[in-house]
């Protein structure tokens, strides 16, 4: 059974090849792999359903050793993590990418810590919160295992301009957001979300005062409620392809909906990673 789902995999990672254009460094490589069980059980994540996972945040001068979780992101080569440029709009920027995390209070899951030595933003505007992107790159080579994988970026044809209006997506994450005073959860969560029409979620937002109008480089999923937690800010929003049987990064959280299960009641807005792809391929080294 095993044996079969492998041998399953190398044949769609030559048909995600010859979709891939010539220029992309990043298809070169096996992405959107995820060596978990995919039958979800709760909210819970199981160990290695989401191996692009990533824990975003700072070590504290002041605290020895002490790690603080700020945002989530997601692995998409060997050396470099998406997540969202409001994380990085600071004075105390996070410098320290964790992958292959579980249970954040242990320390004996795997867990390997990268230093963040080059951040891009797109042009992020705290006002607008619109081009919530950041691109960073890690101090060395990240040798993946069945528990640090990268996702696939939406470059095939058909993805890079979805809107992806009522397709369920998931978000996962322990529910950090760069809140001080968020706690967050010790193993990721994760949750189904419906993608809404741009329309629908600014109406949604109804009267609250969004400070701009959501536009095309945007998504916005789920409807609001308590069937909606785990994620983190920065963190991914994943479309499963089928057909090919891996996952593709269609969003990056960018607000609204973070945090623990039934803390917001709108629907979720993420940055839309097809439109970004462009930025992504000029600015990745
Ligand atoms: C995470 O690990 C800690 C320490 O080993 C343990 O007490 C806690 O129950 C674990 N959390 C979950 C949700 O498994």
């Amino acid at each position: 059974m095993k044996g079969l789902v492998i041998l399953a995999a190398v044949v769609t990672v030559t048909s995600a090849q010859g979709n891939a254009g010539s220029r992309n460094p990043i298809f070169h490589i096996e992405c959107g792999d995820s060596f978990g069980d995919r039958v979800t059980i709760g909210t819970e994540v199981p160990v290695g359903r989401y191996p692009w996972l990533a824990v975003i945040g700072r070590i504290d001068p002041f605290e020895e050793g002490f790690f603080n979780a700020e945002c989530g992101g997601t692995l998409i080569t060997n050396r470099h993590v998406l997540s969202a440029a409001h994380c990085f709009a600071k004075t105390f920027k996070p410098n320290l990418v964790r992958l292959g995390e579980h249970n954040v209070t242990s320390n004996d899951d795997g867990a390997q810590d990268f230093t963040i030595s080059r951040i891009i933003l797109d042009e992020y505007s705290f006002t607008t919160k619109q081009n919530d992107v950041a691109l960073i790159t890690l101090d060395r080579d990240v040798t993946f295992n069945p528990r640090i994988q990268p996702i696939c970026l939406p470059f095939r044809s058909d993805l890079r301009h979805n809107k992806f209006v009522g397709n369920l997506m998931t978000v996962a994450g322990w529910g950090r957001t760069e809140d001080p005073d968020s706690r967050g959860s010790d193993v990721p969560l994760e949750a189904q979300v419906q993608v809404v029409t741009l329309d629908r979620c600014q109406e949604a937002y109804g009267s609250i005062t969004l400070p701009s109008p959501i536009v095309e480089s945007q998504l916005c999923a789920g409807t609001g409620g308590a069937d909606t937690c785990g994620g983190d800010s920065g963190g991914p929003l994943h479309y499963l392809d089928l057909q090919e049987e891996r996952y593709y990064l269609a969003g990056i959280t960018s607000f609204g909906k973070t945090g623990k299960c039934g803390s917001a009641e709108f629907p979720g807005v993420y940055s839309r990673v097809g439109s970004y792809l462009e930025w992504l391929e000029f600015n990745i080294l």
